[in-house]
């Protein structure tokens, strides 16, 4: 059998303009303490009108390289997840490959909305473990900031831009992937959607007037099947790869909403809170970036041992979910304190 696929090195970009909630009162009728209670959010940072997803992205990917030790002409394939690519074409994942010179990898977009990251994996995987390749850069991406409706309260305090990166490789040290779980029901697509720009309704003075290229978002709904779907498959996953919950050291959920993670704690009931890890507080919701930020945070603070497991859910668009476990194991440079 083939060897188990492992995630050898992260990064992370975090643009840095801070998006504060006393900013947002000065735009729409808000209240730090509606958002705070109501989110748990408090900031979250926006990209510079250069910045973009590409280049949030190759910078989390040159961040990861670094973690993992590997030149970018060591890559052979790259996955970008991004619901707001540079492009419809040419894909961000073509963008980012010149960007890094990576010129013997392939390159492709995926979109799977805030579970991005985990599609991304979940395909790495596969590719990694049946031989296909041996070193695969998975890149999530967003500029939310460029599909958000600043004049909508129930939407533009949510999101926040930024970009994770890993390297997924059967060499190498660092977490292995045990198993992933994803899912999806199109039936609920219209609960979460920018409607214009795509075939259906390119742009035109009409849709920009009517402010049809922005996030529109059914919250209330969004948020029961975000917590429901983020425990199921969970859940499905940890059966997946034979363990029990209370086995999971570490809970690292899509970062959407405060309430929505505390709900999801509260059913793993072995877990103490301290062991979910949240960056909710600080970037809000970069959609499928949210789970790889965390994650390249957490072990770069040093959080998680050696043999520690650490469950990965998300939820988003499509609607779409998943969630993967790995099992901790510190990356190459670990030993030099330089992680
Ligand atoms: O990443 C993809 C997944 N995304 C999610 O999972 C997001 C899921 N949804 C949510 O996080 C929450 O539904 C929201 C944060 C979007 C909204 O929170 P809520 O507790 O569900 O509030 P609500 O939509 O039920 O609104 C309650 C009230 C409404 O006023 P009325 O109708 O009761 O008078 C809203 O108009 O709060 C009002 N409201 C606000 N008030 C102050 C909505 N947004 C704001 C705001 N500031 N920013």
């Amino acid at each position: 059998m083939n060897k188990k696929a492992k995630i050898i090195g992260t990064g992370s970009y975090l643009p840095q303009r801070v998006l504060t909630n006393r900013d947002l009162e000065q735009m729409v009728e808000t209240s730090d303490e509606w958002i705070v209670s109501r989110t748990g959010m408090r900031e979250r940072r926006l990209a510079a009108p250069s910045e973009y997803t590409s280049s949030m992205g190759a910078s989390a990917a040159r961040a990861a390289l670094a973690s993992a030790g590997l030149e970018s002409n060591q890559i052979d394939f790259i996955i970008v997840a991004t619901l707001t690519p540079d492009y419809i074409f040419p894909s961000t994942a073509c963008l980012i490959q010149h960007a890094l010179g990576a010129k013997r990898a392939g390159a492709v977009d995926i979109q799977a909305a805030c579970t991005g990251y985990l599609y991304a994996l979940a395909f790495a995987k596969g590719l990694i473990e049946t031989g296909v390749y041996q070193n695969i850069l998975v890149i999530a991406s967003e500029k939310l900031s460029s599909i958000t409706d600043y004049k909508d309260r129930s939407t533009c305090i949510l999101f926040g831009d930024g970009a994770a990166a890993c390297i997924v490789s059967t060499e190498g040290s660092g977490p292995s992937i045990e198993g992933v779980r994803l899912g999806a029901d199109g039936e609920q697509s219209e609960l979460l959607m920018m409607p214009a720009g795509g075939c259906r309704k390119p742009a035109s003075i009409d849709s920009v007037q009517g402010g049809e290229h922005y996030i529109k978002m059914a919250g209330n709904e969004v948020f029961k099947h975000a917590v429901r779907r983020m425990e199921s498959a969970s859940k499905e996953c940890l059966e997946l790869v034979g363990l029990k919950e209370e086995e999971v050291a570490w809970l690292i959920p899509h970062q959407a909403n405060i309430r929505i993670i505390d709900a999801m704690a509260k059913r793993f009931e072995h877990l103490p809170s301290d062991r979910v890890f949240k960056t909710v507080g600080k970037y809000g919701n970069t959609s499928a970036s949210s789970v790889g930020i965390a994650l390249d945070e957490l072990i770069k603070e040093g959080l998680a041992q050696t043999g520690e497991n650490i469950l990965l859910t998300a939820f988003g668009g499509g609607l779409t979910w998943g969630a993967a476990v790995l099992r901790f194991a510190p990356f190459r440079d670990c030993s030099e304190g330089t992680v």
